[in-house]
């Protein structure tokens, strides 16, 4: 059966009806990172997980700061739909900003903690608050038993698992591996503003942490060395941040830390900010 398309919360549910339901939630602009996470979504139905799978196509306004790219986010619909459907998702919920919002700015929202104010918090404050409350509003309309998100935002998807903790949301909720280009750069949305010469030079953010993988076994402090000195090799790319987190708890580690971490990583390539991030055990 072809995707069929949902723009209200009447229609979406009347499409579910009461069946188990994976959520997809993006915001468009869908590259194969984001088909890794419909695949995988696709595969929970067959091994009768859930029924039936549909993703969200919202450009979500409450996380946006006033001087980000909320405007200029790419919006690709039509292509966004067939590639969705070829990736067997049954429903495609793609709301407008009233329809999601109908009383403008909410005054009941998800709060992200600590955590949510660091990293890529600090540079975007408010940042995950909007995440949290839009990614628990499309789990409410959907009424979703699973729910789907990408290693590449990890801190998203720490914060999205301890939201359900927390909250006590009856929610599975999958992380699915990053996807790279050969040249092992992360797929994302904003990649397509990369010019061919920032392209090449944004490389330089996985080969920095595969340096810092192959440092952890001497310590903490011979990652982080380890991945600057290939991060300044390349002069297009300004480092934001460089952080190794426990990821039990996502908060830096100790110099005596021994035990399973993730390097993190966000870079400006020209005007384009970029992050990634790797599992390394210290
Ligand atoms: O990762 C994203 O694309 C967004 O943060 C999400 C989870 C769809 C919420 O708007």
């Amino acid at each position: 059966m072809p995707v069929t398309v949902a723009a209200t919360v009447v229609e979406l549910r009347s499409l579910i009806g009461g069946r188990r339901v994976a959520l997809v939630p993006t915001m468009g602009a869908l590259h194969d990172g984001h088909l890794a996470l419909a695949a995988r979504a696709v595969e929970l139905v067959s091994q009768g997980v859930v029924d039936v799978v549909a993703a969200s196509i919202f450009v979500n306004p409450l996380q946006f700061g006033p001087n980000e790219d909320l405007e200029k986010y790419p919006r690709t619909f039509d292509e966004d739909v067939a590639k969705l459907d070829a990736a067997g998702i049954d429903f495609v919920f793609a709301p407008t900003v009233e329809e999601m919002y109908p009383n403008g700015p909410l005054e009941t929202k998800v709060t992200a903690g600590t955590v949510g104010s660091m990293f890529e918090g600090r540079s975007r404050p408010g940042h995950f608050d909007g995440v949290l409350t839009v990614v628990n509003k499309l789990l409410n309309i959907a009424g979703a038993s699973a729910v789907l998100f990408g290693q590449k935002d990890a801190q998203q998807a720490f914060l999205v698992q301890r939201m359900v903790r927390d909250l006590s949301m009856p929610v599975r909720v999958e992380i699915v591996e990053t996807v790279r280009e050969e040249s092992g750069l992360a797929l994302s949305s904003r990649n397509r503003f990369l010019d061919a010469k920032e392209h090449r030079a944004a490389r330089v953010l996985s080969t920095a942490l595969e340096a810092a993988a192959s440092s952890a076994d001497r310590g903490i402090d011979a990652v982080i060395a380890a991945a600057q000195s290939v991060l300044m090799g390349e002069n297009l790319v300004e480092l934001d941040y460089l952080a190794v987190v426990n990821p039990a708890t996502f908060l830096p580690v100790d110099d005596d830390y021994r035990g399973p971490a993730r390097v993190l990583i966000a870079a400006r390539v020209g005007s384009t900010r970029l992050i990634d991030n790797e599992r390394i055990r210290l």
